[in-house]
């Protein structure tokens, strides 16, 4: 084997891609695309999230 597969998909993906979209792009109004996002972005929003910040 000479390059390292892909890591498998875990399956409670599936509940984030009902909203957010199997590649990342929203199929729900008001729910934002992730796809391309920022990583320093989503980083700090997910924080935000976890402290309650708005
Ligand atoms: C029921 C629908 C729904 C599901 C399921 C869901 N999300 Fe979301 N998600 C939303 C909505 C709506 C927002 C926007 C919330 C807001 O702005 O107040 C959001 C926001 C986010 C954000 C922040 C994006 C931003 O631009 O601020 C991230 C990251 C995210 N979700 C990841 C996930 C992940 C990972 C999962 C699966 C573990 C998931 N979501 C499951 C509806 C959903």
């Amino acid at each position: 084997m000479s390059e390292a597969a892909a890591p498998a998909r875990p399956s409670r993906l599936g509940l984030c891609a009902a909203c957010h979209g199997e590649t990342g792009h929203a199929a729900m109004p008001g729910v934002p695309n992730l796809a391309g996002q920022q990583l320093d972005y989503l980083r700090l929003a997910l924080k935000h999230y976890r402290d309650g910040q708005p």
